[in-house]
């Protein structure tokens, strides 16, 4: 099987070569696989680069259809499938307050820290989701949940 296999019969790994810190993968409240923090993480730091195959938009469209898929928009062609050669990132969970963020350098998707991250905490990302596309309800738990991965549609400005 392979190592950073979708199966939930086997723990994925994180890939220590994208990351400086002690992160593991195991059973989240949020959904299925979740990434937690092993040790203090300051704000500011690169957590880890969500690596994959990097696919077209024909292909993309075709990946995109599979009921649990590791797909991340890189720009408006490109896509990176972390559920091939991801180094773990593609298992971490959405949350509308989430402690990292993600930073597109040079065709490269890094995760950073939002804020100081403790040991213990999972490490969560904001999604994003178009508002355009199917909602998916979110499960992050959190205060602040809007209820949804996606985004929500903001109201039409009326011109004065
Ligand atoms: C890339 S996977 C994340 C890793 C996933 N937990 C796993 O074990 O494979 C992305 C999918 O996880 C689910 N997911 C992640 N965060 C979620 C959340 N806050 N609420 C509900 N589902 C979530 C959604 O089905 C989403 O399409
Ligand atoms: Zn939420």
């Amino acid at each position: 099987m392979a190592k950073n296999s979708t199966s939930t019969t086997q723990t994925p790994e994180i890939s220590p070569r994208h990351t400086r810190f002690r992160l593991i993968v195991r059973p989240s409240p949020i959904h299925r696989w979740g990434v937690y923090a092993e040790e203090v993480i300051p704000k500011g730091r690169k957590v880890i680069e969500y690596t994959g195959e990097r696919i077209s938009r024909r292909e993309t469209a075709r990946r995109a259809g599979r009921t649990l898929n590791y797909l991340f928009t890189l720009d408006s062609y490109w896509t990176i499938d972390g559920g091939v050669g991801g180094s773990g990132a593609e298992f971490i969970n959405h949350s509308c307050t989430p402690n990292c963020y993600a930073w597109i350098q040079k065709g490269h998707i890094l995760y950073m820290a939002a804020r100081d991250i403790l040991p213990g905490e999972e490490l969560t990302v904001d999604y994003r989701f178009d508002p355009d596309v199917p909602k998916v309800p979110c499960g992050c738990g959190s205060t602040g949940c809007r209820g949804t991965i996606n985004l929500l549609k903001q109201p039409k400005r009326r011109k004065s």
